[in-house]
């Protein structure tokens, strides 16, 4: 019954899918790399290359002066942003709580290669 077996395939995904969006628990959840998987951020962004996004090499080059960079960061995941990189839309991420955008913003930073 090939309908069956679609609707099986569908439970399968959307369990995966529910894991994946679950409240993480455990050391994985404060790792910065984590939080990018598990926020979907890479679908958007890699580490070094232009994708959809900027890679966040670039965004660390652009911001890592800045002396409050880390909070601007962590503001802008929150907020989205749209046109400080050409006319692509980053959607926002305000349910993401402060310290996981801030882990995050500071992983980003430390991606600046040493001039
Ligand atoms: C749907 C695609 C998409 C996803 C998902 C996404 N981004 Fe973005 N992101 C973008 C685009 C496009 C831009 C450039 C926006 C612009 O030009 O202002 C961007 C810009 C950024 C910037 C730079 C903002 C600035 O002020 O210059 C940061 C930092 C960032 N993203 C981090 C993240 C993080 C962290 C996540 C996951 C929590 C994420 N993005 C998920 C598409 C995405």
């Amino acid at each position: 019954m090939i309908a069956g077996r679609i609707a099986a395939l569908f439970a399968a995904v959307s369990m995966i899918l529910m894991s994946a969006c679950a409240p993480e628990g455990g050391k994985a959840a404060g790792s910065a790399k984590a939080l990018l998987e598990q926020n979907t951020c890479l679908a958007c962004h890699r580490l070094d290359g232009v994708a959809i996004g900027p890679a966040f090499v670039n965004v660390a080059e652009r911001y890592g002066d800045r002396p409050d960079a880390v909070d601007y960061i962590a503001g802008r995941i929150a907020s989205g942003s749209t046109g400080h990189w050409g006319s692509g839309q980053m959607p926002s991420f305000a349910a993401l709580d402060e310290g996981k955008r801030k882990t995050i913003a500071k992983y980003i930073l430390s991606l600046a290669k040493a001039k």
